[in-house]
């Protein structure tokens, strides 16, 4: 058996992944959402929003994605509530995995999902304003 490659920290997010969706996403109340496919892999990210005087007030997803984008996903909804738009859009992949304790090298695409769900959630929620 291969030894685990993953820290403890994305091993803990994988098995309780936070601001998870679960069930219908048309009983969560949002304000905008964004979808986003990766072109390496062909999982699909899902993200929800709750936007209140320019602040991300409540983040929701869901993925199609493997354990390394679900532990990345869950980290980066803990990273961008409370923040400003525009300062959710600076978290990206190296602050998310830092705040994991690294990814393995060809796992760093998956960190890309979430953030990529979060840049199209905010890009419709810019266009519907
Ligand atoms: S392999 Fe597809 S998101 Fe990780």
């Amino acid at each position: 058996m291969q030894p685990w490659v993953y820290s403890e920290t994305v091993k803990e997010h994988f098995l309780n992944p936070r601001n998870f969706l679960m069930g219908d996403e048309t009983k969560y109340p949002h304000d905008t959402e964004g979808v986003v496919g990766n072109p390496i892999c062909g999982d699909q990210m899902k993200m929800f929003l709750c936007v209140q005087d320019g602040k991300i007030t409540d983040v929701k997803w869901k993925t199609y994605g493997c354990a390394s984008a679900i532990a990345s996903t869950s980290a980066l909804s803990e990273l961008v509530k409370g923040k400003t738009l525009d300062e959710a859009l600076k978290v990206g992949p190296r602050e998310i995995t830092d705040c994991l304790g690294g990814l393995p090298k060809h796992k760093i695409h998956c960190s890309v999902l979430g953030h990529e769900a979060l840049a199209a959630a905010i890009e419709n929620y810019r266009k519907s304003e």
